[in-house]
């Protein structure tokens, strides 16, 4: 089999997708129009996904979030997400939504967690697909109102609802202020993770890691500019959701095929990182396509993505047993 099929075909899980950037762009258009949001013109939408930064692209971001608005808008989201997701041969989804997205424009929690729940048994039952649900928090609206989410996910939790995260845009916001929003999650028997070291210093993956007590790092790049957190990560078996699309929009690591891109010195230090697609139509990817970059463009071989494919079992918030059963 050559690498492009293999890379394909190999089994996978999805650590690191956001719902909101997920959105098909047909579907996009569709609940724009329905819902009454105006778009900048265009031929084709895809031409609104050009960015060169990552408050750029959240800008769009915003745009696609304030197009979801009723029950029917998250479950169709959520079961297209799942679906492409299946295609790309994911087994396993965990994937972040950004609750205040959509509050700012009059949803209720409620509402948004009834159609992605559904959608989440429903494509269970169609295509054998399991998947939890990572409620994340935007940095760039603080503590308190961090403290106000974590309320109303605990008022609402349900089984699939597994941890937190922390996403938006890092560099003027650094994970410290955080910490009691990251220690009560804890207490509470959540599960956490956070955006670092994607548009922010290797200092915001060493605090996200000291300071919040995260499980996971979501992107992490910047470590390598600092070889003692390399050290200390490899040594404690750090994991890592790198997303090498993103990379050529967001970070300063644009050429996936140069031999110093972020991802590929991480995985020649041996760091444990595994391959997720973040927003994958935003950047003109999916889950398996980010598979076949690693192999075509990264040069990775056979070995190096199964040892990717492998890391998600084990830094997934799987139950130990499926852990052990999928090995
Ligand atoms: N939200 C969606 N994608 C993101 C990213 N790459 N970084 C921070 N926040 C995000
Ligand atoms: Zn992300």
């Amino acid at each position: 089999m050559d690498i492009e099929t293999f890379a394909r075909k190999i089994p996978k899980i999805e650590l690191h997708l956001h719902l909101e950037g997920a959105v098909r762009p047909g579907t996009f258009v569709d609940l724009a129009r329905r819902n009454g949001v105006a778009l900048p013109a265009f031929d084709d939408v895809t031409e609104l996904y050009n960015y060169d930064n990552l408050p750029d692209f959240l800008k769009i971001y915003d745009l696609v979030s304030r197009s979801i608005v009723t029950a029917d808008d998250f479950h169709r989201i959520t079961y297209e997400m799942l679906e492409s997701c299946a295609e790309s041969g994911a087994r396993h989804v965990e994937f972040f939504f950004s609750a205040h997205a959509h509050q700012a424009h009059g949803v209720t929690y409620p509402t948004m967690l009834s159609g992605i729940l559904a959608a989440m048994h429903d494509i269970e039952a169609d295509k054998d697909l399991s998947s939890r649900l990572i409620p994340a928090h935007s940095r760039e609206l603080g503590l308190k109102r961090g403290l106000d989410f974590l309320d109303m996910v605990l008022e609402h939790r349900t089984d699939e609802i597994i941890g937190i995260g922390l996403d938006y845009n890092e560099a003027p916001f650094p994970p410290a202020p955080f910490q009691v929003l990251f220690e009560r999650a804890a207490e509470a028997g959540l599960h956490r993770t956070a955006h670092a070291g994607e548009g922010g210093p290797a200092e915001n993956v060493r605090d996200s890691l000291a300071i919040l007590g995260v499980e996971r790092i979501d992107h992490g790049y910047h470590i390598v500019d600092d070889p003692e957190l390399v050290a200390a990560c490899r040594e404690q078996g750090t994991f890592f959701t790198c997303c090498p699309s993103t990379t050529t929009g967001t970070t300063i690591w644009r050429d996936l095929s140069a031999p110093d891109h972020a991802i590929r010195q991480m995985i020649d230090a041996g760091l444990n990182v595994t391959i997720n697609s973040d927003d994958p139509p935003m950047f003109l990817t999916d889950l398996a396509n980010e598979f076949v970059l690693c192999a075509t463009r990264m040069k990775l071989d056979a070995d190096q993505l199964k040892t990717c494919a492998l890391n998600s079992i084990d830094a997934s918030w799987l139950d130990d047993g499926v852990k052990r059963d999928w090995k």
